[in-house]
């Protein structure tokens, strides 16, 4: 029978970008008539030390006198009274950052957290005006595209590319070309980023989020910082930074990266009058979310367990992870090609550019599932502004995840290599 949906439904049921190819991945990897090589997934690792102590934190949950209530009542739509009281506490003597607890959400995970955002602050306004979020450099996260409710809401600035070396290289933000765009487009109703960056791992500077703060209290739109990978938790940086809040920030964080994926919680901080209205859609659409999410997570932020293990565990275990896919890059790459390896500053990923490639990101994506390899084609993260890069260098990228075993990344390289140079030379030829 045929589906009538909405323009909404549609847009949601669209398969399009990286649902596309996500939606493959999964049939390849479901299918099981063969074993292949997952360097494209996003999910986490089990790290015995984090696993622990989640287990340990329900443990002391279910002994709990108030756990019947915890998990057999409803709650605030802003959270429980339980973990917003410890963010305030935590980031308030950590940071010295003043805040209350009018300054804090719980969602169901960073990604409804996105979803509340965009849609409360971009999308038709009042002035009949189309307002869009800004990427202040691309790439970035695809699936801010899939979290809004209307087409093309998400764009972006292309990036400056800078080569540090022989084989690194790294992406820097175009000032200019930011703040023309913020100073002369009256549609941008946000702006938003992730530090560090999914999918190519940099990590912008705080004079550079900084200055981005400003141009958006000039047009007075917020400026949501995905910190999905950041410190406190879950810490994923191999170079110093230190989140930054201000008036025009909304500092958004997420405990998925830091062993809790399943039980969907994200925390933003910012000024009251952004969090307020994305509590009223929240409240709307999800109610909350999981309770007893909320309590474990409040018990190791009290006793600064989540932030030690970041910090010791899952950052060390990250940044072995990207230095064993950099050292079997370069002894196994052809000598003969130019391949570039985004500076590892932070996050899951590797990010591969190969300059010059002969073919389209989607091309080697079939050529490595061929081979039983499995990587996500980049172009995805550079949302729609795909017309606007120079030298098509957004279909020359791949990224690698970190996530796979020792064994996995180093026999996905040698294929990666096989297969790339196989493709430079058929073009050749
Ligand atoms: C940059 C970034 N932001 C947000 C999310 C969503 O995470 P979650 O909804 O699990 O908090 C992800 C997930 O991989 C991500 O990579």
């Amino acid at each position: 029978m045929n589906l009538r949906l909405s323009n909404i439904g549609r847009k949601m049921n669209e398969k399009t970008g990286v649902r596309a190819v996500m939606g493959d991945i999964q049939e390849v990897l479901a299918g099981g008539e063969r074993q292949y090589i997952n360097l494209s997934a996003g999910n986490p690792m089990i790290l015995p030390e984090v696993s622990s102590m989640w287990k340990s934190a329900l443990a002391s949950l279910l002994e709990d006198e108030h756990f019947p209530s915890i998990i057999s009542q409803y709650g605030s739509s802003y959270g429980t009274d339980e973990l917003i009281q410890s963010v305030v506490r935590f980031f308030s003597e950590r940071y010295q950052f003043d805040i209350q607890k009018e300054n804090v959400l719980i969602t169901a995970g960073s990604q409804q957290l996105f979803f509340l955002a965009v849609n409360s602050f971009c999308g038709v306004g009042s002035d009949s005006m189309m307002k869009k979020a800004l990427i202040p450099m691309l790439p970035d996260y695809s699936g801010y595209s899939g979290v809004a409710l209307e087409r093309d809401i998400i764009e972006g600035i292309p990036p400056i590319i800078s080569i540090l070396d022989d084989h690194t290289f790294r992406y820097e933000l175009n000032r200019e070309g930011f703040l023309e765009r913020m100073r002369t487009d009256p549609h941008i109703g946000a702006v938003i980023l992730s530090r560090p960056n999914n999918p190519c791992g940099n990590i912008l500077s705080a004079e550079h989020v900084v200055f981005i703060a400003d141009a958006c209290r000039e047009a007075n739109v917020p400026l949501l910082i995905d910190s999905a990978y950041a410190p406190p938790f879950p810490a994923i940086n191999f170079i110093d930074m230190e989140p930054i809040f201000n008036d025009q920030i909304i500092h958004c964080m997420s405990l998925s990266k830091a062993g809790l994926p399943g039980e969907r919680i994200g925390i933003a901080i910012g000024p009251a009058r952004y969090i307020q209205a994305m509590e009223a859609f929240q409240s709307n659409t999800a109610i909350h979310s999981s309770r007893l999410g909320q309590y474990m997570a409040a018990s190791v932020l009290d006793d600064g367990r989540l932030a030690a293990v970041s910090q010791n565990e899952v950052r060390a275990y990250y940044r072995n992870k990207f230095t064993l896919l950099k050292e079997t890059l370069h002894c196994t790459m052809p000598k003969d090609i130019k391949w570039y390896l985004h500076k590892g500053e932070g996050s899951l990923f590797g990010w591969l550019w190969l300059e010059d490639f002969p073919a389209a990101d989607a091309e080697l994506y079939e050529q490595l599932k061929a081979n039983g390899v499995i990587i996500v084609p980049g172009s995805s993260f550079f949302h729609h502004e795909i017309g606007h890069m120079p030298h098509a260098h957004q279909y020359q990228c791949i990224r690698i995840s970190l996530t796979a075993a020792d064994e996995d990344i180093k026999r996905g390289i040698d294929v990666l290599a096989r297969v790339v140079k196989e493709m430079y030379e058929q073009k050749v030829m």
